[in-house]
């Protein structure tokens, strides 16, 4: 089959080439891909900084896919052939509490991902694909959505009429603000632009703050809730601006510690988090059953993924440079 190899970390290093036609063995599905969504994890594992240790070489990359069941291993009773699937990154965390060791079964790393004509899924971990999506918008569902939904829902148990801060106008953010304002939420959103603070209040944020012109944004934020702060905030950007979030977040709120765009370390300041009685979660995506979750919550309020762009299979590279140069929503790749 067509693949794409990441023989080397650097993206000069994806080549475009051939390797077998992986087979299902007992449980499994092969599935034909038809489209892969890009995630910030799918271009930093090519960057060589998101666990560089445990990346196979070559590695077929990216995680999140969608396609049709073309063949099934031994014993697969919850799939037919024909029918339309997701990948789901954390493929063994099915419900409940993660185990210890769910990062070493994720796919496009350390798994092979779906950037190639066809893909191994394991019955447990697939998706029933919403059936009033194309594959380009299911792919943009296993981690962008459901980390927002998990966030949202399983963590913050956001409540309507409550307030929720999303940072960014990337994939993660903006099904972010789709999914609280459906729940009912006030969502504030910060960008570094302002032409995508408008996109995002057309998609139902009521607030936006750019985070480039006003660097000191939990202030901003403060004025925006009488002084209180929001009542949960998803941080996706990381590095010391936990510290703004902290004093962004309400009384006993709550933080998703969701990214790290701009760092993996960070002087977390004590006191305001003891004062201020925040609880911060690390979180990594969800469960399937989340997902199973979310994907009714998405059909019942007619959600659309919103994409930025879709390139070809043959332009992946193009694709992952669209993601660095930052997009708005969702890039997708075209594979079947
Ligand atoms: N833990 C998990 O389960 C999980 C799941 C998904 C993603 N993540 C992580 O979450 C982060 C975002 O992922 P993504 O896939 O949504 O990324 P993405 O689609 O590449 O979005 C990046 C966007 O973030 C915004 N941004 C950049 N620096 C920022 C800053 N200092 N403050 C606020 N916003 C900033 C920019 O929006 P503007 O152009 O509007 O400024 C940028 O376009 C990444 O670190 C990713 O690895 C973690």
């Amino acid at each position: 089959m067509k693949a794409w190899l990441l023989k080397d970390f650097g993206l000069d290093n994806l080549q475009l080439g051939e390797t077998p036609t992986p087979q299902p063995r007992a449980g499994e599905l092969l599935v034909k891909v038809g489209a892969v969504s890009l995630n910030f994890r799918d271009k930093a594992i090519v960057d060589g900084i998101y666990e560089p240790h445990k990346v196979p070489k070559p590695l077929i990359p990216v995680s999140d896919a969608a396609g049709t069941v073309v063949a099934v291993g031994e014993g697969v009773t919850r799939f037919n052939v024909g029918d339309r699937v997701n990948s789901h990154l954390y493929s063994r965390w099915l419900d409940g509490e993660p185990g210890p060791h769910e990062p070493d079964y994720c796919f496009g790393s350390p798994l092979p991902g779906g950037l190639a004509e066809y893909m191994i899924i394991h019955q447990d971990s697939a998706v029933a694909a919403p059936a009033n999506m194309s594959d380009e918008e299911a792919a943009t569902l296993p981690i962008a959505a459901l980390t927002a939904w998990y966030s949202l829902v399983d963590f913050g148990q956001i409540l309507p009429g409550q307030t929720a801060l999303v940072q960014g106008t990337g994939g993660v953010s903006i099904f972010a603000v789709q999914i609280a304002t459906a729940l009912g939420a006030k969502v504030i959103a910060t960008s570094s632009s302002d032409n995508n603070l408008h996109a995002v209040k057309r998609l139902g944020a009521v607030a936006g703050i750019n985070y480039r012109t006003t660097p000191d944004w939990a202030d901003e934020v403060l004025k925006l809730t009488a002084g209180k702060g929001v009542d949960l905030l998803l941080d996706v950007a990381g590095g010391s601006g936990i510290n703004q979030s902290v004093a962004a977040t309400k009384a006993s709120g709550r933080i998703a510690q969701i990214g790290f765009l701009t760092g993996q370390t960070v002087a977390l300041n004590l006191m305001p988090l003891i004062f201020r009685q925040t609880t911060l979660r690390g979180i990594a995506v969800a469960p399937r059953s989340s997902f199973e979750r979310m994907n009714e919550f998405l059909n019942q309020h007619d959600i659309r993924p919103v994409i930025d762009q879709v390139y070809p299979f043959e332009q992946a590279r193009e694709a992952y440079e669209h993601l660095a140069k930052g997009a708005f929503g969702k890039v997708v790749i075209k594979v079947g």
